[in-house]
Order: C-alpha cells, then sequence, then structure tokens
C-alpha cells in the first residue's frame, strides 16, 4: 500500500529547476517536498480512483493508463465508455495489449526505419512494429519501442480525490533513444471534465519527444443493444481539413493531403458517422495495407493565435446518439489521430462494468470497429520530415522548455435524436 504522503525530492528538485506550466503547482520546498493529498493507495485490483462533479475514473501505474471512465448517460444509467481491464496485474500478462489507455512515450506513433540522425550520429531505435522476412521484429518503431513508456509501471507521486500525477524515468539508451527523461502525467477530474497534462524533461542529450494519450473509447460502455460496434458514433473534426499522407504501412511520406468536402476522410464539413462511408469500396486501404477504416493522422488547423482552452470548437466531437454521451476534445497539440479499431479482433476482454451480460450473442470482448481511439498528438514522425517545421515541438535539450502536452475532455449529455436509438424514451 502507498504512504499517505510521498517523498518526493526527486521530482522537486528537477521540476523546480525548470520552468513550469502555468498553473501548475508543486507544494513544499526544492530539496525535501511532499506532495499533500488524500493519497489513498490503489484497490484491490490496483486501480486508483478519482472523481469529479458527474464523473469517477480510476487509473492504473502501468502505463499511467485509464482503466475504467464512468459517466450517467441521457437515461441516468451508468456507463464506463472506456477500454480496459478488470484488474491492473492483467495488463502486463496480456502483452498483446494495444496501448489500452496508456501514454505512449518516448515517441508516439511511428518512427520510419527505426533510425534518426540528430547532429550527424544516428541512432537505431528497437523496432516492433510490421515485421518481415529480413527484419522479423519490424521495419519501424511504433509508439517508443517494444518496451515504451505505455509498458512500464509509472510511480504516482500525488493523489488527491480529484487528481493523480505519475512520473517515469526513462534511462539513456533505452529503446535506443539518446539521454535521460524524466516525465510527469497529471489527469484532473472537474465538472464532467477529464484534464490530461504532461511534462517531459530531458535531462542529459537531444532526444526526440513526442507523446500522446491512446484510449479505446465506445460512448455506449459496450452496452447499446443494437450494435456491440462504435460505427453509429458520429465524429466532427472541425479544424481537421488536411491529413498526414501514410504508405502501406503507415509511415508518412511527406505529402499534407486535404479532405475534400464529401470525401472520405472529410470529418471537418460536417458531423459524420464513423461507419458513414463503409459501403464505399476506397474505405479500403484508408488506413494501411487491406485495412477499411481510419488510422488517420489529421492536422489541427486554428488560425494563431488561438486559447485552446476556450471557446466552444472542440479539436474534435464524438458523440453517439443511444446513450447520448458527447465528448469534446480540447487540446494545445496540433494534430489528432483516429482510429477505428479495424485492427481489434475479439481478443481484448471488456470489463465486468461493460457489455451486456444477458446477452449470449454478445461475446464480452471488444469487436472489430468496437472502439474509436482518439490521440491528442504532434505530427506523426515530424522528425524525419523537416518541412512541416515541428522540430521545437518534437525536439529537446536539456536547456530547452519541457515537453507540454495538455487536453480537456469535456462531456455532455446530448438530447438529439435520442428518442430514435436511443436507451429507452430518454
Ligand atoms: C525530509 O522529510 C522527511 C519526511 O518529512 C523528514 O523525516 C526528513 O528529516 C527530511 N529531511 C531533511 C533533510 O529535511
Ligand atoms: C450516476 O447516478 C447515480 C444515481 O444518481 C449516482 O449514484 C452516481 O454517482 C452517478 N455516477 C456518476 C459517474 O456520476
Ligand atoms: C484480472 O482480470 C482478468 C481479465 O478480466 C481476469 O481474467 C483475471 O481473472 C483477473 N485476475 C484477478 C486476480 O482478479
Ligand atoms: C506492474 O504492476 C503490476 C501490478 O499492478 C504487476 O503485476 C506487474 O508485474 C508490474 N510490471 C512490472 C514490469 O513491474
Ligand atoms: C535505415 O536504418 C539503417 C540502420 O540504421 C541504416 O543503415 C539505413 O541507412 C536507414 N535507411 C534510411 C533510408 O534511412
Ligand atoms: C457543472 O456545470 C454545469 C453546466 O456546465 C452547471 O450548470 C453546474 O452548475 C456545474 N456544477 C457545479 C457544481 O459547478
Ligand atoms: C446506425 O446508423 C444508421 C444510419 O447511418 C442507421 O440506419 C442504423 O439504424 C444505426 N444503427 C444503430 C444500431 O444505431
Ligand atoms: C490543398 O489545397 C490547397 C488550397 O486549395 C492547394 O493549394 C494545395 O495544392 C492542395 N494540396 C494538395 C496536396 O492537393
Ligand atoms: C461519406 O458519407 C457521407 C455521409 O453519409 C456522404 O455524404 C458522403 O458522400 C460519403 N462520401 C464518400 C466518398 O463515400
Ligand atoms: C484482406 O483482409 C481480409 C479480411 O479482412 C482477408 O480475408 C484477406 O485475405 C486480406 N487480403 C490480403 C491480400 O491480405
Ligand atoms: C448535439 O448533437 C447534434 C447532432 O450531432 C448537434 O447538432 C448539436 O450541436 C449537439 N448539441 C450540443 C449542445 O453540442
Ligand atoms: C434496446 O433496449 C431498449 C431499452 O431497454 C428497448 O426499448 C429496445 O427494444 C431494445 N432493442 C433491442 C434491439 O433489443
Amino acid at each position: 500500500m502507498f504512504a499517505k504522503i510521498f517523498t518526493v525530492s526527486f521530482l522537486t528538485s528537477v521540476a523546480f529547476a525548470r520552468p513550469q506550466i502555468p498553473g501548475e503547482t508543486y507544494t513544499g520546498t526544492a530539496d525535501n517536498a511532499t506532495i499533500a493529498g488524500d493519497s489513498s493507495g490503489p484497490d484491490s485490483n490496483g486501480k486508483f480512483q478519482i472523481s469529479g462533479i458527474g464523473i469517477r475514473a480510476n487509473f492504473i501505474a502501468y502505463g499511467a493508463s485509464i482503466s475504467n471512465l464512468f459517466i450517467n448517460d441521457t437515461s441516468g444509467v451508468e456507463r464506463d465508455i472506456v477500454g480496459g481491464f478488470d484488474n491492473a496485474s492483467y495488463y502486463a500478462i496480456d502483452r498483446q495489449h494495444p496501448h489500452f489507455g496508456g501514454v505512449p512515450g518516448r515517441y508516439a506513433n511511428r518512427i520510419k526505419n527505426s533510425s534518426f540522425t540528430l547532429d550527424g550520429e544516428t541512432y537505431n531505435f528497437t523496432p516492433n512494429d510490421n515485421p518481415t522476412p529480413e527484419h522479423p521484429g519490424g521495419v519501424d518503431t511504433l509508439h517508443g519501442g517494444p518496451d515504451g513508456w505505455d509498458w512500464r509501471n509509472w510511480t504516482v507521486v500525488a493523489h488527491t480525490d480529484n487528481s493523480i500525477t505519475f512520473s517515469l524515468t526513462d534511462p539513456d539508451g533505452k529503446e535506443g533513444f539518446p539521454g535521460e527523461v524524466v516525465s510527469y502525467v497529471t489527469y484532473t477530474l472537474g465538472n464532467m471534465t477529464w484534464d490530461i497534462r504532461m511534462i517531459a524533461l530531458s535531462t542529459t542529450k537531444v532526444t526526440p519527444i513526442m507523446l500522446s494519450s491512446h484510449t479505446y473509447w465506445n460512448l455506449d460502455g459496450w452496452q447499446n443493444n443494437e450494435t456491440a460496434l462504435a460505427l453509429n458514433h458520429s465524429l466532427w473534426l472541425p479544424y481537421g481539413g488536411q491529413r498526414i499522407a501514410t504508405d502501406t504501412i503507415l509511415i508518412p511520406t511527406g505529402d499534407i493531403l486535404n479532405n475534400t468536402k464529401e470525401s472520405l476522410n472529410d470529418f471537418w464539413s460536417t458531423p459524420k458517422q464513423v461507419g458513414a462511408n463503409f459501403t464505399n469500396p476506397e474505405l479500403n486501404g484508408n488506413c494501411g495495407f487491406n485495412c477499411t477504416g481510419y488510422d488517420n493522422c489529421y492536422i489541427n488547423n486554428r488560425a494563431a493565435p488561438y486559447d485552446w482552452r476556450v471557446g466552444d470548437i472542440p479539436v474534435a466531437r464524438l458523440r453517439s446518439a443511444w446513450s447520448g454521451i458527447q465528448l469534446d476534445v480540447f487540446t494545445d497539440q496540433d494534430a489528432f489521430q483516429v482510429y477505428s479499431c479495424g485492427g481489434q479482433n475479439g481478443s481484448m476482454a471488456l470489463k465486468s462494468t461493460q457489455g451486456l451480460h444477458d446477452d449470449p450473442s454478445r461475446p464480452r470482448v471488444i469487436e472489430q470497429y468496437g472502439c474509436v481511439v482518439l490521440e491528442v498528438q504532434d505530427y506523426i514522425d515530424g522528425i524525419h520530415n523537416p518541412e512541416w517545421g515541428r522540430g521545437k515541438k518534437q525536439i529537446f535539450a536539456p536547456e530547452d522548455d519541457p515537453y507540454v502536452l495538455q487536453a480537456s475532455y469535456r462531456f455532455g449529455l446530448n438530447d438529439t435524436a435520442v428518442g430514435l436509438l436511443g436507451p429507452g424514451s430518454g
């Protein structure tokens, strides 16, 4: 069990030596600080609970992952709307887990050829994606490599009723990356909101850093009695007029494509069901070789300057008419990956809080297209595409400001059209 108060002299000695994000407050003195709070330890399933108004969530040390997120829908029925496992120990046992609610790092998404030349020195990262006979380990590095940040147990450094902070120290050379990186991830629940703040500090060498939050959503809690899938969720990406072109293994080609109106990837001109274009054969290949659906990185084309926190226009809105639960994503990040779970094959178990327990026709698993993953992040593989100008956002030296990712997930209940498809009369 964790102690009531965590001694975090390490955290504060680093954090206080660095620029901080506005609003960030670590209590205590620089040399020997404690972060106060009602730091009750994990429950018997290894989960840490926090609550806000109308929202409750569990997190685990493994990957600093969200494991449960509860919201009451328009009928007042509580839904657990994120993918996860019933207990923390199972994440390490089920090694096939697909970055289940965690923090991919030190470099999220794909790195071409698992290598990168920085200041004349070539670094080889551990490959873990797209194996071939010649390269059985893979030809690129996905989400920081086979032992990326979301395969490791983080340390809980603060835990209050409504927030939790995890920390990870990634050693020099791990997965081939240069230099040590120290990271802090804080999750806070408010009034139907889930706020995310990530910091990463390069402490010894120049290194690429790009993080994300990799949550699997089904806004019906997989309890929609008419479908096990998320293809009826509507998605709106009001700033997503362009996307990063990728090859058949989802490595950027360097091109930025326009999502012309009414095209397969047009989610900007009006909200569209994720499955709206699944009858169009051209959707095959849109998410890689022989893949139907979406695994695409849309650009958040906002006119600068902007304040990402304010305004009514999120970078993404996901909504299910069945539950009426609506998620608005606000973020400081400039890109947004959407994955429609085409790679799921029923091998991932639902939690006891999800699914239809009384319907034998509905296996207690996440089926293909049963979820949507939304990933706030920067441009994929920006380190290999200098023409995109992502350098300052993706490459960090010890003397630089820290890497920062901020997002605010704001939930709402939207009664529109509930009567049509909804649970009861709504
Ligand atoms: C650091 O804090 C701990 C716990 O409060 C205390 O026991 C210890 O004496 C402190 N050490 C220093 C050097 O102040
Ligand atoms: C859902 O509503 C029930 C009954 O009012 C309440 O006990 C529960 O805390 C609510 N759930 C959330 C996540 O707010
Ligand atoms: C943990 O969860 C997994 C998946 O739901 C289940 O198979 C396993 O029995 C659970 N283990 C414990 C100790 O509860
Ligand atoms: C991570 O923590 C879980 C328990 O929550 C444990 O089962 C697992 O072995 C740990 N993994 C590592 C790599 O330490
Ligand atoms: C791919 O990586 C290998 C191993 O580091 C290197 O020899 C080769 O030049 C790289 N190819 C490209 C096209 O960057
Ligand atoms: C929560 O937000 C809603 C609307 O967004 C507001 O009506 C309500 O008063 C807020 N609740 C609290 C306790 O602040
Ligand atoms: C899904 O949406 C389509 C319209 O695009 C509708 O015909 C169908 O009934 C919906 N299915 C469910 C299960 O909501
Ligand atoms: C995207 O649209 C802009 C503005 O219409 C145009 O200048 C550009 O050539 C287009 N890009 C591509 C790849 O078609
Ligand atoms: C995609 O679906 C939308 C909504 O049904 C439709 O308006 C659009 O024409 C479709 N686009 C393609 C390319 O099939
Ligand atoms: C494409 O995927 C389907 C299943 O989704 C599979 O049956 C088929 O063999 C695949 N085709 C190729 C060329 O891999
Ligand atoms: C509710 O959803 C409908 C349909 O997508 C949309 O037109 C409307 O703007 C949403 N309402 C709110 C308050 O977001
Ligand atoms: C789904 O559940 C609702 C409310 O419980 C019910 O009205 C509806 O008939 C059910 N639909 C199916 C296909 O079972």
